[in-house]
């Protein structure tokens, strides 16, 4: 989809788009539109439901004499509490309601908010940008569709004042978005396509975009000692793997330069998740295709990030694994010895990403000295029992690091919360056999041990864990969230890298 930023200009024809303010105000272009028609737009906001709240949109087809198609109200709300968020959801609606009716091409007209914070530049650069995020689909594999259900809309010209400047903030987030749908692309994947090589070879796609992508296969992380991630790789026929990405963006001149630690992500990359030998019901297996969202998550924001030239040096480590029962699968009791040299009782092979995700934690740690590191996984059914798909539960070590997350998120709506890590928790993992066990054995708190075991993992580096099982795949359409792969975590954290660990 095309989406362009114009000055104001007189429209005649095709689809237009206008706000109109909680109390059926008209905002000027929908008043002048109003006007043109012999007040058509006042009559239909009268004879329906549409008052300009948030959320709603009128669509009215216009007389006779004018050469416009139709005209779309969009509500607004109260001009003063109208965010940059808000403005994402109008694009979204926008998209989703013409998109649906046939309308191959549309202007939006964007006007000040009187007594609001959000400048008509910013309003028109967002609503651009949540048109495009709503626009993903995944339908590579649908040979059939008819054409009447394919989304129509093909281009969006949006009208506002500073239209170079909004043109050059839009192409910012624009990067973002492409991120978006790389994650969202990831994550949609089949697990018969999307394997750990597979998953790889996407990855090191990146390195068109400057990000520099080495891939370790098994007998690489056999010699660094990774036997906690490779023994939950061992019973499929597909080779593990361990990508990692670097986008060393920090500028050269400054105080701080290229030599900087880099910042972290990690990511559990568990193409399919069986269970293993501890094998899981066959009902809803099939949304396991999206046990490696952590990892699709890293993948997505190193592009976002490489994409957008961020002034930071980050790196990016994915471990995927694909969790299979077979006869050389990992069984229940075996003992595995990770790369940190601390042993692990497997005592269930279905908690399976904490051992990954505990390998690829040390081999960052050890490698990279990062500044901080976050790690996103599907780690526990538990969290969606929690928090449901509103929140991702958030672990850390570190109450700074945890806050940054937190105002990220909300300044996303990308939300996350945190969680208490303490030793008693800690203590649930002891094992007889080995220096700990992969599950506590009693049913309580299982999202908070998941993470207890990670933090044996990384040392004092500043660290947090976003287990984002809730939040990875969502069963209905949002106004910014297709049904399907959310990519939740890459506009966050390349929120949190916009606003902290970029140089100036
Ligand atoms: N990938 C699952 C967690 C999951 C469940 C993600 C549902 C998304 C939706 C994870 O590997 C798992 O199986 N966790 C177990 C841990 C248990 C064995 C301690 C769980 O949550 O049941
Ligand atoms: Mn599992
Ligand atoms: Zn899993």
């Amino acid at each position: 989809m095309k989406i362009a930023f114009s000055n104001p200009a007189e429209v005649n024809t095709g689809v237009v788009v206008a706000g109109v303010l909680e109390g059926r105000k008209l905002m000027p272009s929908a008043a002048a539109l109003d006007k043109k028609s012999g007040g058509a737009l006042s009559r239909a906001m009268k004879a329906s439901r549409f008052e300009g709240k948030k959320n709603q949109s009128l669509t009215v087809m216009t007389p006779s004499g004018s050469k416009l198609d139709r005209i779309l109200l969009i509500g607004f709300g109260k001009a003063k509490d109208v965010t940059a968020l808000d403005a994402e959801k109008v694009g979204g609606l926008i998209y989703a309601t013409l998109s649906s009716v046939g309308a191959r091409a549309v202007t939006v007209l964007v006007d000040a908010l009187e007594g609001g914070d959000l400048k008509p530049m910013e309003t028109a650069v967002h609503i651009g940008y949540g048109a495009r995020l709503r626009s993903y689909r995944f339908d590579k594999y649908r040979t059939k569709g008819k054409t009447e259900e394919k989304p129509s809309l093909k281009s969006i010209k949006i009208q506002c004042p500073h239209s170079a400047k909004a043109r050059r903030e839009f192409s910012n987030l624009d990067k973002v978005a492409d991120g978006v749908f790389m994650t969202r692309d990831l994550v949609s994947e089949p697990s018969n396509i999307l394997h750990p090589e597979t998953l790889a070879g996407r990855a090191r796609e990146l390195t068109k975009l400057g990000v520099k992508v080495e891939v370790l296969g098994e007998a690489r992380m056999k010699k660094l000692g990774m036997g906690a991630l490779l023994g939950v790789g061992q019973g499929s026929i597909r080779e593990s793997q361990l990508v990692v990405m670097q986008w060393n963006g920090a500028s050269k001149s400054g105080r701080r330069g290229k030599a900087d630690a880099p910042i972290a992500f990690i990511g559990k990359g568990v193409t399919f998740d069986t269970g293993g030998i501890s094998l899981k019901p066959s009902g809803g297996m099939e949304d396991m295709k999206w046990d490696m969202g952590g990892a699709g998550v890293v993948i997505g924001l190193m592009k976002a990030l490489a994409g957008r030239k961020a002034k930071v040096n980050v790196v990016g480590v994915v471990g995927l694994v694909e969790n299979m029962p077979g006869g050389n699968a990992q069984r229940p009791g075996d003992i595995v010895t990770s790369m940190s040299g601390q042993t692990i009782e497997v005592l269930n092979t279905d908690a399976e990403g904490r051992l990954v995700l505990a390998d690829a934690l040390h081999y960052t740690n050890d490698r990279f000295k990062p500044k901080f590191m976050v790690n996103l996984a599907t780690l526990t059914g538990a969290i969606i029992i929690s928090l449901g798909d509103q929140f991702a539960g958030l672990f850390s070590n570190d109450d700074k690091l945890s806050e940054r997350l937190s105002d990220a998120g909300t300044a996303v709506e990308e939300k996350v919360w945190r969680f208490p890590l303490t030793d008693e928790y800690d203590k649930m993992l002891r094992s007889d056999a080995a220096d700990m066990k992969n599950i506590s054995g009693g049913r309580g708190a299982g999202s908070i041990t998941a993470a207890q075991f990670l933090k044996r993992f990384v040392g004092k580096t500043p660290w947090a864990h976003l287990d984002i099982a809730g939040v990875t795949w969502s069963k209905k359409d949002a106004p910014t969230v297709p049904k399907g792969g959310t990519a939740f975590g890459v506009r966050l954290l390349d929120r949190l890298v916009a606003d902290h660990y970029e140089h100036r």
